[in-house]
């Protein structure tokens, strides 16, 4: 009789983060298990879904556009790919995005992200207000300016988890359903971990993929640990009746008030409407005063929207991390690395994460793309603060 093998690789969390990684570095020959209670779920289940590089550039986040740019680039063949191996529909649309402005400090602050957008390299071009409810006739008369961005697209985040497990179990990939409590070491190394039950998991090399609650892992050393927490997002669905389609074309998003606001509309008529960004620990309640903002900011923007039914309302946890880009790679303790702080990009980076991390896992080193994105860079800016 065999021993059961060891796996090489054991990815703790199967969010579409954890999956793809999984998926990647089985496609590279690694023995590799999954550890999740339910493979596909977490924030995925509630994001949107935007592929955004051009749209969601901030200022200071131009080594992330890198990143962003570069998996945009390899959307269209990764979803190809999924959808040849699964025979899965990701609903991904190549649709553009448009976002718009209202007033003249939104038209201003438009205005500044066009031009850091000029400069990035990036293709966005500047529409009137009558031009862009020429694109979008449900947009409000109001509507002052806005960027068109015909790279910013969309997939249906719900799908591609779900695609992303079939994915995994038709590349061998072994399922443990279950809670992971805590990782092991053993002389400075890890070596798995222990499920809710008490079970032991062994490994050659974990991947910590858990996305907000990687910065809570138990087991994983205090100076190891990634500061990674819990940004709450809620999110609304709607569904647009066939006599009403189409609704939105594209992408529709805005800066309302200080908040930022989108509308994603997928073919099967379901309307995302997103997201409030709050900094409340592990609280996932959906509130009147989230559910409120979100009707209230895309009302301005499109009127229409309150003839819509009202699906569904959920709220979801982004992993943010303190530069807001995501740790990739090895840590300092010998068998740990992290997949994990994508923050506001899960859905974009997840096809150059998995080619990162299957790429580490087998060569040692991540590839230039990824190498700013080492959890090592945190260790760095600590070691060198100084006392005040
Ligand atoms: N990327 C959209 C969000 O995090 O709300």
């Amino acid at each position: 009789m065999s021993l059961p093998r060891v796996p090489d690789v054991l990815v703790v969390g199967g969010g579409i983060i954890g999956l793809v990684t999984a998926w990647r570095a089985a496609q590279r020959g690694l023995a590799t298990a999954v550890v999740d209670p339910e493979p596909g779920g977490g924030a995925a289940q509630v994001a949107a879904g935007m592929l955004a590089a051009v749209t969601e550039l901030h200022y200071g986040e131009q080594t992330l556009l890198g990143l962003n740019l570069a998996s945009a680039r390899r959307y269209p063949d990764f979803a190809a790919e999924l959808t040849e191996l699964t025979g899965h529909d990701l609903g991904y649309r190549r649709c553009g995005t448009l976002a718009v402005a209202l007033d003249a400090d939104d038209r201003a602050h438009l205005r500044d992200l066009h031009a850091l957008q000029r400069r990035s390299g990036l293709e966005s071009e500047w529409l009137s207000g009558r031009d862009c409810r020429r694109l979008e006739p449900m947009l409000a008369p109001g509507v002052r300016g806005g960027l068109r961005a015909d790279g910013d697209h969309q997939i249906d985040p719900r799908r591609l988890a779900h695609a992303l497990v079939a994915a995994c179990e038709r590349t061998g990939v072994v399922f443990h359903r279950a809670w992971a409590e805590r990782l092991t070491v053993v002389r400075d190394r890890a070596t798995g971990c222990v499920l809710g039950d008490g079970t032991a998991l062994g490994a050659d090399r974990v991947v910590l993929a858990a996305g907000s609650r990687s910065g809570r892992f138990a087991g994983v050393p205090d100076d190891v640990l990634p500061p990674v927490r819990p940004v709450k997002g809620q999110v609304l669905r709607l569904t647009v009746p066939e006599r009403y389609a189409p609704f939105l074309s594209r992408t529709v998003r805005a800066v309302v008030r200080g908040s930022h606001v989108y509308l994603v509309p997928r073919l099967s008529g379901e309307l995302v409407v997103g997201a409030t960004s709050e900094e409340l620990g592990w609280d996932t309640t959906v509130t009147a005063g989230g559910v409120y903002q979100l009707l209230r900011d895309a009302h301005e923007l499109v009127p229409g929207i309150t003839e819509l039914p009202l699906t569904e309302t959920r709220a979801g946890l982004r992993p943010g991390s303190p530069d807001n880009a995501p740790l990739l790679g090895p840590t300092e303790l010998d068998g740990l690395l992290l997949a994990t702080g994508h923050y506001r990009n899960g859905v974009l980076l997840t096809p150059v994460t998995g080619d990162a991390m299957a790429h580490v896992l087998t060569t040692g080193e991540l590839p230039d793309e990824a190498r700013p994105f080492t959890p090592r860079r945190f260790r760095a800016a600590t070691l060198t603060e100084q006392p005040a």
